[in-house]
């Protein structure tokens, strides 16, 4: 296909293309800092108060029996990573490998993702990857509007107990639970909306974009740079390079 534009741009964007799906780029991000939640003693000394909190809510996910797929999981998967996560991707719902697992996007979608947050110049550990739901639906059908609601309180404690600056909603499951909406997906991605933790706090802003899933079974280039260009605008919104690529 004939690509229009000015000769660097387009080189620029194939080789971060090129970048995203083999994860090169060189990690350049300073030092994390202490956890933005954590809590400062009297004496001085930090202590990150929420850790326990998102461990609270793994054991209730975990004891949660309220659907029907709470007795047919191997394991409840809660989600995990950084309590003081800048940024926290959420998607639908455990497959087979997260089942088998208990983790969160830890099968093929998830490696994709991994890829996606390497190029991005981040490692998981420091993101929170978490889904709508945390239970697998068998045969990996949709989630049902009872399980999304019923499941819901656990995403909105993890959400509230983070309070990332950038949710990316991955796939029309997770951006349609968070923006409260039925619009497809194609619409909602590619701009920033907002999700709101209650009326006093600031909100964070929330980048809907594909799911690693869908993009596998859709591997265009058009569809793995509408992805890339979402994360530029997340990584800009963050204050973070784009990692150059390695030597
Ligand atoms: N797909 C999801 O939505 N979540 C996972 O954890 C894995 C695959």
């Amino acid at each position: 296909m004939e690509q229009k534009g000015e000769p660097n741009k387009i080189l620029r964007q194939h080789l971060e293309m090129e970048a995203f799906f083999v994860g090169d780029f060189t990690i350049r991000r300073p030092a994390p800092a202490a956890p933005r939640n954590a809590r400062t003693q009297p004496g001085g000394q930090e202590i990150a108060a929420m850790n326990d909190s998102l461990e609270t809510i793994a054991v209730e996910v975990g004891a949660c029996r309220k659907c029907e797929i709470g007795t047919t999981r191997l394991n409840a998967v809660p989600g995990q990573g950084s309590p003081a996560a800048r940024l926290m991707f959420v998607g639908e719902g455990p497959g087979a490998d997260e089942d088998q697992q208990g983790l969160a996007f830890v099968g093929r979608a998830g490696k994709l993702l991994t890829d996606i947050i390497t190029a991005m110049g981040l490692k998981r550990q420091e993101v929170f990857i978490g889904n709508v739901i945390k239970c697998r639906p068998p045969e990996n059908r949709d989630p049902k509007a009872e399980e999304i609601l019923n499941c819901w309180p656990f995403l909105k404690r993890q959400l509230e107990l983070i309070r990332p600056d950038v949710i990316v909603a991955l796939g029309a499951h997770a951006a349609r639970t968070l923006l409260k909406t039925d619009e497809p997906i194609g619409k909602l991605r590619g701009r920033f909306h907002e999700y709101r933790f209650s009326e006093d706090a600031p909100p964070a802003k929330l980048m809907p974009t594909y799911h690693p899933a869908y993009l596998l079974r859709n591997y265009s280039y058009d569809n793995r740079k509408r992805v890339w260009e979402d994360m530029l605008k997340v990584l800009n919104e963050l204050g973070l390079p784009v990692p150059e690529k390695k030597k």
